[in-house]
């Protein structure tokens, strides 16, 4: 074979497979499943034929929708690890045969009309992370067995009709971060059972009809970020004191609860940024001590919170809204509540005191022009000394911003307009039309109650996350719903070009819908509502074979030109060198030793022996990453050494990632991994020597077919 056959071939070898995990050829279905995911159409309604395609062939290689399917070393069978149906129309109610989808990492039916309970046999798969449920028409209890699955990192089954108690087995969900359990029916008592889970960040359990106490072990939960209970009743009970040491907490929202009793001292909480506890029956003086300096909402309206309103209510530098209306708070119009607040352009301050007794005002009020003071319906609105009264007494309600902005761009001529086209606002390239991709998206839990100031924290956010270019992104209108939750409408456009590709949106789709990001904690969990291209829903489709879900799926064997494959590979390249410049310097090589069932471990030595010390008759390539050398080792086999140069170095513990990696793909046209070699500022690969044959036969596998043989997952990064 020639050199550059093999350089190109060591370049895809060693470029793309640090991120690969599975290569694979077509098998088929786990029968079980098969008979599963027959029964679960069975008990769906489908009335826009959405699932058609699932009655053709094998479900895992026949693009079944919203399948993304894996394959199990030592197991001659494709299985299930996605089922997704996202916002299809779908009723009916759940099949119990779901729990033989015994690798399911996630399930979801979010935003469908699926009724009936939630079936116990889901407690089976164990293997389960996301379980997906929300916005559905789900009723009856909540199975004790979904507190076995010890694997469950979200249960979103919020927005349904579900009653009954929440299972006290669900303080076993050890691995569990977000319950998301909003907008439904359940009542009685809360489990102190919950405060067992040591990771949980966040427990949404809002508009229920939960009674009881609020459990004080809450307290010993050692991540909680934000405990949303609005709107239960928790008649008659009072908000613990070791609520206070809750130091992890961000937002603490009580709203409508049925709560008495005085604010506890949360001034301990380092970080808290956001605080309702309005529409309860708190009594005694607002708090005297300090609470955090990052709060950008208090909300302690609607309650009997007497006494003056204290001069330590100031020194909030991100404070938006101030809500004390509705109290029988006596005293002065406090005066310094913004002195520590930079008012920039979209900075406003909210302060709500209407309908109290505040009797006196300042005789220097002044405050900025960004800060609204509401004071209606007190007494010091008959003040007749301040002339400025009237501005401020005014009735007026508490109104929330929303936001939208056009696409429209005057100086250019206008799109095509099949396939909706749009003109990216943002782009560098002016007047570039292109195919947005459609987000409905919406944060469940925010903690802030103005968005403006934050909407180019946010960007800058989501577009790092989904590593994407800042000017790919368009907010293109936001509105607040009850909650409060932030609505959006997001879109995003291919870079520098008018069309996404396909591996492209269904990164980003599964990135968004697997909650593979984490936006910052200032705007809490997020929900996907809808996902659109152009005019089309996108369901989730695997290809023939295997996936991660968090990924590109690459289809090498559709590749055909080499100029694809070049560009392929420079893709690649560009990848990884972003990678390194975070990642890895040369550095000194670690004791970090790998042990990989059939790959051996050469030394220096050996491999200088078989390549006569790196001679340059030996070397057979040249790559980005160093050269390739043809060696014969002591037994006589015939190898190919590709000896990474110093700039090339990964670390350690990568590096034997890759070796693991490589070592797991057997295949008979693909060259296997004989050994390794990592010592002394050193890092070589040891393949066999490749047969006769071009690239492309090496690649693209089964001349037999056109089906499409590999597909080839990248990992997410
Ligand atoms: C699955 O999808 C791939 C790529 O979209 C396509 O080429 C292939 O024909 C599909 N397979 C079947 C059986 O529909
Ligand atoms: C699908 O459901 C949505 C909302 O649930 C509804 O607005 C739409 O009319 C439905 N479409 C059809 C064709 O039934
Ligand atoms: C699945 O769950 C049901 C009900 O929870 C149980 O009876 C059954 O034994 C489970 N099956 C397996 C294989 O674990
Ligand atoms: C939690 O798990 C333990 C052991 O894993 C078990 O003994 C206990 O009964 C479970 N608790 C609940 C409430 O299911
Ligand atoms: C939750 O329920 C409340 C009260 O019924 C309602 O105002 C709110 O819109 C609901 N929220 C969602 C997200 O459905
Ligand atoms: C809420 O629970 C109470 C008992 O605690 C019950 O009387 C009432 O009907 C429930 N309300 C709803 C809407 O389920
Ligand atoms: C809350 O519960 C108490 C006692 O359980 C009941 O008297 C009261 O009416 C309930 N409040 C609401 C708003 O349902
Ligand atoms: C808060 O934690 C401290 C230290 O662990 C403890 O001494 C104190 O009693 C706790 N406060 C409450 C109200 O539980
Ligand atoms: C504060 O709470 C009241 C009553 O619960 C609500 O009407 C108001 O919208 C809230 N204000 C803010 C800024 O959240
Ligand atoms: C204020 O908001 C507008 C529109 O949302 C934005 O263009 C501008 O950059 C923002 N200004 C600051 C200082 O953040
Ligand atoms: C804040 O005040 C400045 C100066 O009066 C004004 O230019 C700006 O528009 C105000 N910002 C908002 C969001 O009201
Ligand atoms: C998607 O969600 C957004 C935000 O709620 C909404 O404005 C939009 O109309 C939705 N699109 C579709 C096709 O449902």
């Amino acid at each position: 074979m020639s050199g550059v056959q093999f350089i190109l071939c060591g370049a895809i070898l060693g470029i793309l497979f640090p991120y690969f995990l599975h290569v694979a050829v077509a098998k088929s279905t786990d029968p079980s499943e098969v008979h599963a995911l027959s029964a679960i159409k069975n008990s769906l309604t489908d009335p826009l034929n959405n699932l058609a395609d699932w009655s053709n062939g094998d479900p895992c290689t026949s693009n079944w929708t919203g399948l993304v399917c894996v394959s199990m070393p030592n197991d001659g069978y494709l299985h299930v690890q996605e089922l997704q149906l996202l916002k299809l129309n779908l009723s009916g109610t759940l099949a119990p045969e779901l729990g033989l989808l015994s690798h399911l990492t996630i399930l979801g039916f979010m935003w469908n009309k699926i009724s009936g309970s939630i079936p116990r046999e889901i407690g089976n798969i164990t293997s389960l992370k996301l379980l997906l449920l929300n916005g559905n028409q789900l009723s009856g209890s909540l199975p004790e067995e979904i507190g076995y699955l010890s694997n469950l990192d979200r249960l979103q089954i919020d927005e349904n009709q579900i009653s009954g108690p929440i299972p006290k087995s669900f303080g076993n969900l050890s691995r569990v971060k977000h319950l998301h359990m909003n907008n439904n029916s359940l009542s009685g008592q809360i489990p102190h059972e919950l405060s067992q889970l040591p990771i949980l960040f966040h427990l949404l359990v809002d508009n229920n009809n939960l009674s009881g106490y609020l459990p004080s072990e809450f307290a010993e939960l050692p991540s909680l970020k934000i405990l949303q209970l609005d709107h239960n009743n928790f008649s008659g009970s009072s908000i613990p004191a070791s609520y206070g040491n809750i130091s992890t907490l961000l937002k603490l929202s009580l709203r409508n609860c049925g709560l008495q009793g005085s604010i506890p001292d949360l001034s301990k909480i380092p970080h808290l940024a956001y605080l309702d506890l309005s529409s309860n029956q708190l009594n005694g003086p607002l708090p005297s001590y300090k609470l955090s300096i990052d709060m950008t909402t208090i909300n302690l309206s609607h309650n009997s919170l007497s006494g003056s309103i204290p001069t330590n209510f100031s020194g909030f530098p991100k404070l938006q809204r101030l809500s004390l209306q509705n109290n029988l708070l006596n005293g002065s119009v406090p005066s310094s509540i913004w002195q520590d607040i930079t008012f920039g352009g979209n900075n406003t301050l909210f302060l709500d005191f209407e309908n109290n007794s505040l009797t006196s005002i300042p005789d220097a009020f002044d405050p900025p022009a960004n800060v609204t003071v509401l004071l209606y319906g007190n007494p010091v609105c008959a003040n007749t000394k301040q002339p400025d009264m009237v501005r401020y007494c005014q009735p007026q309600g508490d109104k929330q911003t929303s936001g939208s902005s056009t696409n429209s761009n005057k100086n250019c001529s206008p799109c095509p307009t099949d396939k909706t086209y749009e003109y990216n606002p943002l782009s560098p390239i002016p007047c570039l039309c292109a195919v947005p991709l459609g987000v409905g998206y919406r944060l469940k839990s925010p903690g802030i109650s103005d968005f403006r100031p934050y909407i180019a924290d946010f960007e800058t956010d989501l577009t790092f996350l989904l590593h994407l270019f800042l000017y790919q992104l368009h907010i293109d209108r936001y509105i607040w719903e009850a909650g409060p939750r932030l609505n959006m409408y997001l879109k995003f456009y291919p870079d520098n070009s008018s069309l996404f590709n396909i591996s492209e949106i269904l990164r980003i789709r599964s990135m968004l819908a697997g909650w593979e990001i984490t936006l910052s904690d200032t705007f809490g969990p997020y929900e996907l509502l809808n996902f659109t291209l152009g005019s089309y829903e996108i369901p989730n489709t695997s290809k023939s074979g295997l996936s991660k879900g968090a990924v590109v799926g690459i289809l090498l064997g559709a590749i055909a030109g080499a100029g694809t494959l070049s560009t392929l590979v420079t893709f690649l390249i560009m990848r990884r060198h972003s990678r390194n410049q975070v990642a890895s310097k040369r550095r000194s090589l670690s004791k970090f030793s790998v042990k990989v069932d059939g790959v051996k471990y050469f030394t220096f030595e050996e491999m200088a022996l078989a390549t006569n010390n790196f001679s340059d008759s030996t070397q057979v390539g040249q790559g980005g990453y160093g050269k390739v050398y043809k060696g014969i080792l002591e037994d006589g086999t015939l190898v190919a050494i590709k000896r990474a140069e110093e700039g090339s170095l990964q670390g350690s513990k990568e590096f034997s990632t890759e070796i693991e990696l490589l070592s797991r793909l057997h295949h008979r046209n693909l060259v296997s991994l004989a050994g390794y070699c990592d010592e002394q500022d050193e890092q070589m690969l040891v393949y066999e020597f490749m047969p006769n044959g071009t690239l492309r036969d090496h690649l693209s596998v089964r001349s037999d077919s056109q089906y499409i043989v590999m597909k080839i997952i990248v990992e997410s990064y």
